[in-house]
């Protein structure tokens, strides 16, 4: 009996190795992927997206890097959503934002959102969490009319933006939807990388 138990536990955490195994290497090849794409020097030339905002969430600090890098691009103002409670980071995060991936009942959030009347061009980003726009983002969107402005959704992800840009577009209320991108968390040696991918991504946006 008791070894029929080791046995079977045995098999289990041998399960979860090769998932975890799989995973890492399939990120490691995404990402791979991902510079080698992007990695070749392209000067882009960028459309004129008149006056720009750039509204993100970010909890670990890629979403904020990313846009920055956006900001320098398109020379855009900067906008972070910020929740009124911190949110804690991992691993308590795997567990709190659980209960709103379907949506509704967020936190509030800081309320002195920009007002996108403004601006011509508004970019708005999130990290992925659990295959969705992490909860800051949707509170943002729920409380938001983008009153017939440009509205380009980007993410940073681990490894995939599941949902994202579907949910995106059922929510944001009032915008005038170009081709959002999404980008791998790569580490900062690669900022040459992700400028080039952003450059790439503004050059061939289509209204
Ligand atoms: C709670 C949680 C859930 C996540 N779920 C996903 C996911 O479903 N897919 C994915 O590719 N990355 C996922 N990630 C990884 C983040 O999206 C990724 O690391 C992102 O670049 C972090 O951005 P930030 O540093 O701006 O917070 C998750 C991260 C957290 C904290």
């Amino acid at each position: 009996m008791y070894s029929e138990f080791s046995a079977w536990l045995l098999l289990v955490a041998v399960g979860f190795a090769v998932l975890v195994a799989w995973n890492i290497i399939d990120v490691y090849v995404k990402k791979k992927k991902d510079i080698n794409l992007h990695e070749g020097e392209e000067d882009w030339p960028l459309p004129d997206l008149g006056r720009t905002l750039i509204v993100y969430y970010s909890l670990g600090g890629k979403t904020r890097r990313l846009a920055q890098e956006i900001a320098s691009i398109t020379g855009g103002k900067l906008y972070e959503i910020l929740p009124e409670r911190e949110i804690k980071k991992a691993p308590f995060v795997y567990f709190s934002s659980r209960k709103y991936l379907n949506g509704g009942g967020y936190p509030l959030i800081v309320a002195d959102l920009p007002d996108p009347n403004y601006y011509d061009t508004i970019f708005v980003g999130s990290p992925i969490w659990w295959g969705k726009a992490a909860w800051p983002l949707a509170a943002y969107l729920e409380k938001t009319d983008f009153q017939g402005k440009k509205v380009i959704p980007f993410c940073t992800v681990r490894s995939d933006y599941g949902s994202f840009f579907d949910d995106f577009e059922k929510k944001a209320k009032n915008a005038k939807m170009l081709e959002g991108e999404y980008f791998y968390n790569h580490s900062r040696k690669y900022d040459y990388v992700v400028r080039n991918k952003i450059r790439l991504w503004l050059n061939i946006l289509e209204e």
